[in-house]
C-alpha cells in the first residue's frame, strides 16, 4: 500500500493491519472458517453478538434461561438489522436472509453442532463457570468457547472447561453490532489454532481483533479504569466539573469526555467493578470513588436520568448538576483533598499521561505485543482521536524524555501513582522510541 501525504493516518492504517500479526501464531497457519456459532446470554451483548455473527454469514442458535428472554434477544437483533436497512447497509432482502440465521432455544443442550460457542452471560463467576463445565459436556471435542467477561478472571472461568486450548475470552464492546473492537483474550491454555479461527472470524464481522493477555481489564479497560477514569476522579475532588474535565478532553480530540461515557455506559457497572476489584486487591486513593457515591445515590447515569450529569425525560443532553458538585466538595473535604481547580490543559496531560504510563507498563507485563495494538485498541474502542494516532503514537510525539520528565513532576506532587514504568525509564535512558518497539 502506497503512503500518503498523512503520516498519522499511514500510522493508524498499518497499526490496524499489523494487529493480525500475532507472536507465536506461525506464518501461513490456515485459519478454521466458523461458520455455525451458538450464543449464551440473549441480553445486550449476546443481541449485539448475535447479529455480527449473522452479518458475517454465521448460523447463531441464541440461547437463553426462558422464552420470555429469547424473545427479548430476538426484538434486539431485529431492530438492530432494521436500522441496519434503514443506514443503507443492508438492503431488506439481506435483512431478512440474516434474520433467518437465528434461530433459539432454552437449553444449553442445543449447542451441539455448534463450531464456536460465545458465552455472554451475567458478569458472574460462579455462573460462568457453570456454563463453561455444560459446554465442556455439551459441545463438541472441537468447539471454541469464549467468553465475553468484561473484568473476571478469564483463567478462573476456563479452568471449568475441559480444554483450554479451545478456550478463550472475545471482549466485545457495547453496542456490540456497531463498535469495531474485540479484544481477543489468549488464556495460557489457548492453540494457535483457535487463535487463528477468532481473528478470520473478527475480520469477516468487519472487525478489528486485537490479541491480548489475561489481567484486570485486559488492555483498554485497565487504561480506561486505572489510568484515565482515577485521574478523572482526583481531578473532580480537586474541584474540576464533569463539564470542564468532559470539554477539556473534547477539546483534546475525543468524541466523548469521560463523564458523559460514564453516564451512557451505566455508572453502576465501575461502581460495581471497584466492589468486586476491592475484595482481593487495593488500588491508590480515589479509585471510583466519587462513580461509587454516585451509584450510591441511584445516580446511574442516563438511564436513570442522573449520573454526573443530569437529564430531561427522553433526552441524552447532559446538564449540569449542583449536586454533583457538592458531592465532590462533600468527598473532597472527608478526605483531606485541598482544592485547586486544574486548567483544561493540566486536565489533558494528566489524563493522557496516565493513560500513557499504564500503556507502556502493558507492553512490559506481555499483556500487550506491541504499542501499535494499543492504538489500535483505542482508536476503535474508546473513541480515541484518530488525527493522533493513539495514545501510544502521542506519546512519541510528545517525546519520551519529555513524558517522563512530566510524569516524575506529578510524581512529586501527588506520589505513588504517578511512578513510572520501568520500561519508559529504559527506553529514554537509550534514546529509543515506543516507534522502535513495533
Ligand atoms: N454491557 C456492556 O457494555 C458489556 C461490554 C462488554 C462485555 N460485557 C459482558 O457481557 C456479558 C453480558 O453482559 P450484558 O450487558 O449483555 O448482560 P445482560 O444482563 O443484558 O444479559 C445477560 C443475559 O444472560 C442471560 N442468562 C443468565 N444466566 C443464564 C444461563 N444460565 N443460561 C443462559 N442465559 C443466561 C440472562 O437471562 C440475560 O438475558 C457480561 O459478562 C458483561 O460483563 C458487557
Amino acid at each position: 500500500m502506497t503512503d500518503s501525504s498523512d503520516p498519522i493516518a499511514d500510522y493508524v492504517r498499518r497499526a490496524e493491519q499489523d494487529v493480525r500479526r500475532v507472536p507465536g501464531l506461525p506464518e501461513g497457519l490456515q485459519a478454521r472458517v466458523l461458520k455455525k456459532a451458538a450464543v449464551i446470554g440473549a441480553g445486550t451483548m449476546g443481541a449485539g453478538i448475535s447479529t455480527s455473527l449473522v452479518n458475517a454469514g454465521l448460523s447463531v442458535t441464541l440461547i437463553d434461561v426462558d422464552e420470555a428472554a429469547v424473545a427479548r434477544g430476538i426484538a434486539a437483533i431485529e431492530r438492530n438489522l432494521d436500522s441496519a436497512v434503514k443506514r443503507g447497509n443492508a438492503t431488506p432482502e439481506e435483512a431478512k436472509e440474516r434474520r433467518a440465521l437465528v434461530t433459539t432455544a432454552t437449553d444449553t443442550k442445543q449447542v451441539a453442532g455448534a463450531e464456536i460457542v460465545i458465552e455472554a452471560v451475567f458478569e458472574n463467576l460462579a455462573l460462568k463457570q457453570q456454563i463453561f463445565a455444560d459446554l465442556s459436556r455439551h459441545a463438541g471435542p472441537d468447539t471454541i468457547l469464549a467468553s465475553n467477561t468484561s473484568t473476571l478472571d478469564l483463567e478462573k472461568i476456563v479452568a471449568a472447561a475441559v480444554r483450554p486450548e479451545r478456550s478463550i475470552g472475545l471482549h466485545f464492546f457495547s453496542p456490540a453490532h456497531v463498535m469495531k473492537l474485540v479484544e481477543i483474550v489468549r488464556g495460557r491454555g489457548t492453540s494457535p489454532e483457535t487463535i487463528a479461527a477468532c481473528r478470520d472470524l473478527i475480520q469477516r464481522m468487519r472487525k478489528i481483533g486485537v490479541v491480548v493477555g489475561v489481567g484486570f481489564g485486559f488492555v483498554g479497560n485497565k487504561m480506561l479504569l486505572d489510568g484515565y477514569f482515577r485521574e478523572v476522579e482526583v481531578l473532580l475532588l480537586e474541584g474540576a466539573t464533569p463539564t470542564q474535565i468532559d470539554q477539556a478532553m473534547l477539546g483534546y480530540g475525543f468524541a466523548m469526555g469521560p463523564c458523559a461515557v460514564s453516564d451512557m455506559s451505566g455508572v453502576d457497572v465501575p461502581a460495581l467493578i471497584r466492589k468486586e476489584l476491592f475484595q482481593h486487591e487495593t488500588r491508590p486513593f480515589p479509585y471510583l470513588l466519587v462513580t461509587e457515591a454516585l451509584a450510591a445515590r441511584g445516580r446511574n447515569g442516563v438511564k436513570a436520568a442522573k449520573g454526573f450529569y443530569r437529564y430531561e425525560a427522553g433526552d441524552r443532553t447532559p446538564h449540569a448538576d449542583a449536586d454533583v458538585l457538592a458531592i465532590c466538595e462533600s468527598l473532597a473535604h472527608e478526605n483531606g483533598i485541598a482544592r485547586q481547580v486544574p486548567s483544561d490543559a493540566e486536565i489533558v496531560e494528566r489524563c493522557m499521561l496516565q493513560v500513557i504510563n499504564l500503556g507502556i507498563a502493558l507492553l512490559d507485563d506481555g499483556l500487550a505485543a506491541r504499542p501499535s495494538d494499543i492504538d489500535a485498541i483505542w482508536l476503535n474502542g474508546y473513541g480515541f482521536p484518530r488525527a493522533r494516532g493513539g495514545p501510544m503514537h502521542y506519546a512519541d510525539e510528545l517525546g519520551l524524555a519529555f513524558v517522563l520528565e512530566r510524569i516524575e513532576g506529578y510524581r512529586a506532587r501527588y506520589g505513588a501513582a504517578w511512578t513510572p514504568a520501568p520500561l519508559l525509564r529504559r527506553l529514554v535512558a537509550e534514546g529509543s522510541s515506543l516507534a522502535n518497539l513495533n
